[in-house]
């Protein structure tokens, strides 16, 4: 069971996740649907028209505030970002952050793009792929904030290499978050937020940063809830925040 950084264990859930071996994903894979049910002549209008123009063209090493054509403070990153809903959230609260959204499945950009066909964000930019790619892409400690929410959870053993929480993941986050930087990660599978709890807290470059189980039991102001969420399907979520570690510029 993973520690808490308090006096009292404030994590009930634990169940000893097997080891990772440390990395996988050597196949460049991704472990979920791109297709889906055909998309409607409006929504592949969209993904013709307005996706190549907020899809930022990767390069590496390059600042990702260089994605986008207005003046900003500092960049997200959201992982599997489903039908965009918590990140337009967050774009429309945050317009002096710049918010790169990653995800594989077409219906879920299609989504996305629905709701920017009045006048996309200047603040937005979508990747219609795998996360890695940016994460590769991007300079060391260049994104102040990193959000995993509702992940697939691949509950088999034998599919746990499949999560995208693993410890060489950690590693690359670790890079290429400024210190002080957030991660949020997000699961109704107690045993994927046990399974990244446990490897977080191993993690040199991650504190943990709830203080009582509350912490983690509700979500906090300003997460916005996501659409995965909502449905919840199998039990009541963690959410799971953790800073990371350095000096802070
Ligand atoms: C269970 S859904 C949750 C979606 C959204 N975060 C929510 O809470 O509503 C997980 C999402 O992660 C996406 N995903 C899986 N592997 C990914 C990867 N390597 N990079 C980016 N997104 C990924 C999937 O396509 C899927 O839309």
């Amino acid at each position: 069971m993973a520690a808490s950084p308090g006096k009292r264990p404030i994590w009930p859930m634990g169940s000893s996740a097997p080891s990772d071996g440390g990395g996988v994903h050597k196949r460049r894979l991704i472990f979920g649907r791109r297709k889906g049910p055909k998309l409607s002549p409006h929504k592949e209008e969209l993904r013709r028209t307005l996706l190549p123009g907020l899809a930022p063209k990767l390069e590496a090493g390059r600042d990702p505030r260089g994605y986008f054509a207005v003046d900003l403070d500092e960049v997200w990153l959201e992982v599997g970002f489903g039908g965009g809903e918590h990140l337009l959230e967050l774009a429309l609260a945050n317009p002096r952050i710049g918010l790169i959204g990653a995800e594989p499945y077409e219906a879920g950009v299609a989504k996305l793009l629905s709701k920017l066909a009045d006048g996309p964000l200047g603040n937005i930019r979508i990747h219609e792929g795998d996360a890695r790619d940016i994460i590769e892409a991007l300079p060391d400690a260049s994104i102040g904030r990193v959000f995993i929410l509702f992940p697939d959870p691949w509950p088999k053993t034998r599919h746990h290499k499949r999560r995208f929480v693993q410890t060489a993941m950690l590693d690359a986050l670790a890079r290429i978050m400024k210190p002080g930087a957030e991660l949020r990660f997000a699961s109704d599978d107690a045993g994927y937020a046990d399974w990244t709890l446990e490897r977080l807290m191993a993690h040199p470059a991650f504190a943990w940063t709830a203080r009582v189980a509350q912490d983690w039991k509700t979500r906090p102001q300003a997460w916005p809830q996501t659409r995965y969420e909502a449905k919840a399907l199998h039990g009541p979520p963690a959410y799971l925040s953790f800073v990371r570690r350095g000096k802070v510029a």
